[in-house]
């Protein structure tokens, strides 16, 4: 991670810098309530000019005149009524562009009054401004910067305190989505498992967290066997973290998808676009950022982390179609296709996190294709029989502006998920895939009743064929802040 630009919260009494950047709906005249006569009246003269509408995306400008001249722009926002949390994202973001492109150092950022920019509508802009400067440049021999250094946000008027105590969060919550960036970022010939529980040996120590390490030994030995058939392919062998941090009356538990390259393996994947498989670590990438966040926010709960690690490669060691399996539970499971590697490895993982009895059980994995073809790139896919900790989640997702939708755990999906000679098999048909894998996972959560999986397939990374900046998005580390913030009264 790069340096980034700090973020304030602005004074009213002290407002200059070389940028002002003023959003404006569409029909009103410009909000300057809170701003000094020079900076009111360059608004003013910028907007006097014929065509100014206030659309979305029109800009005016004009220099104030004072002894520190600042650029103003004023930036249209579109209808009233039409503006909530993602047009706020679009216009803050468009601001930085702006601001980085024409070589400022300071902007401030003059916000609307409305209410999809007060209280809570704080937490991921301000989490977006800090990740503005985020970059993934360790391996660029020549690298650019922006000048900008200061991005200040004027609040709309009595939204000061509130602002800046979410500025304290959010300080917490952008280097923990910024390190679950690098680490999804990092590519596959480095982060290998033994990497990734380095990584998660450095979290441990510089936060006080208890962690175990288990290599293709211990895992042996506790039968761990989807995790040692996924990694049995790879020179780089499996591993399995745990981490345990915190205390409280309420265990939460997570547990992230740790593949570090998915080849397929056996079932080998076509050709185009495999590169994207160094993503398969996503869902252990941000859990090491939810762990980091949620021991850096000092929530008072107890929380218990597992992370599957393996390579699924072909080789003459891989597992193959055809193969049973046995799951740490005992359930045994029939290999139809070795690329279905994810759930094989989450069996397991789910299986000890449920021995030890979380009150609730979070799990993250770029699990199926299926779950991009049914929603796109807009949102990952929630999976939980329990209602209230999906109404909690949803709403956590608006709150950090990182889409989530409910899809269904139908008993006939697991129906189709039972094998011919193991208990379970580990593909179904062709339909429904990112359901039927949801149900094949729902038999590893024993007795648990708040689980919930993520399927974050969809927004784990931006990839080339995509529009946006390309890369991993530490998805979930904020919507999960949000909900850990929520469930802590603090939010
Ligand atoms: N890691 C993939 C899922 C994936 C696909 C993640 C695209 C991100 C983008 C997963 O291991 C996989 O290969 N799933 C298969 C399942 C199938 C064999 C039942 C898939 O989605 O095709
Ligand atoms: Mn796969
Ligand atoms: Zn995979």
């Amino acid at each position: 991670m790069g340096k980034q630009p700090s973020v304030r919260v602005a004074s009213p009494r002290q407002l200059t810098s070389e940028l002002v950047v003023i959003g404006c709906f569409k029909g009103r005249a410009p909000d300057t309530s809170r701003l000094p006569s020079g900076l009111t009246n360059a608004a003013g003269r910028a907007v006097e000019r014929s065509g100014w509408k206030g659309k979305e995306k029109q800009i005016a400008r004009a220099q104030s005149r004072s002894k520190q001249p600042s650029q103003v722009v004023v930036h249209g926002l579109g209808r009233a009524a039409d503006f909530g949390s993602r047009e706020l994202a679009r216009w803050s973001a468009k601001a930085v562009q702006t601001a980085a492109d024409e070589g400022y150092r300071d902007l401030l950022l003059v916000l609307p009054d409305h209410p999809a920019v007060k209280g809570r509508a704080a937490f991921r802009l301000l989490v977006d401004l800090g990740l503005s400067g985020y970059r993934f440049d360790r391996f660029q021999s020549k690298t650019s910067r922006s000048r900008l250094r200061t991005i200040r946000v004027l609040p709309p008027a009595g939204e000061d305190a509130s602002y800046k105590a979410m500025l304290k969060v959010a300080n917490k919550v952008v280097p923990a989505v910024a390190f679950g960036r690098d680490l999804a970022n990092t590519p596959p010939n480095e982060a290998n498992p033994e990497w990734m529980a380095g990584e998660a040996g450095r979290l441990a120590k510089t936060r006080s967290m208890k962690i175990k390490v288990l290599g293709p030994k211990e895992l042996t030995r506790m039968g761990m066997g989807g995790i040692l058939a996924v990694g049995g392919g790879s020179s780089s062998p499996p591993r399995l973290v745990r981490l345990e941090w915190g205390s409280g009356s309420q265990t939460i538990s997570f547990v992230g998808k740790g593949v570090t390259f998915d080849t397929g393996g056996i079932s080998i994947k076509p050709a185009g676009g495999m590169d994207e498989m160094k993503y398969d670590k996503s869902g252990a990438c941000t859990v090491l950022g939810i762990a980091q966040a949620a021991a850096d926010l000092e929530l008072p709960f107890h929380f218990r982390a597992y992370l599957p690690l393996a390579e699924n490669m072909p080789d003459g060691m891989s597992y193959r179609p055809g193969d049973i399996v046995r799951c740490y539970n005992g359930k045994t499971v029939e290999v139809l296709n070795t690329d279905a590697e994810g759930r094989m490895i989450l069996a397991d993982a789910l299986s000890w996190a449920a021995e030890e009895e979380p009150g609730t059980l979070l799990e993250y994995s770029t699990l199926t294709g299926a779950s991009v073809v049914a929603i796109g790139h807009h949102a990952a896919s929630l999976y939980t029989p329990d209602d209230y900790l999906a109404a909690e989640l949803l709403d956590a997702a608006e709150d950090s502006n990182e889409r989530l939708w409910r899809m269904p755990l139908w008993p006939e999906y697991r129906e189709e998920m039972k094998g011919t000679h193991a208990d379970l098999r580990n593909v179904a048909g062709r339909w429904g895939g990112a359901n039927t894998a949801a149900a094949f996972l729902s038999q590893f959560v024993g007795k648990t009743e708040r689980w919930a999986h993520l399927d974050i397939a969809a927004t784990a990374y931006v990839a080339g064929d995509q529009k946006g900046t390309k890369g991993a998005t530490g998805y979930g580390v904020a919507l999960t802040s949000a909900w850990l913030l929520e469930l802590a009264n603090r939010f």
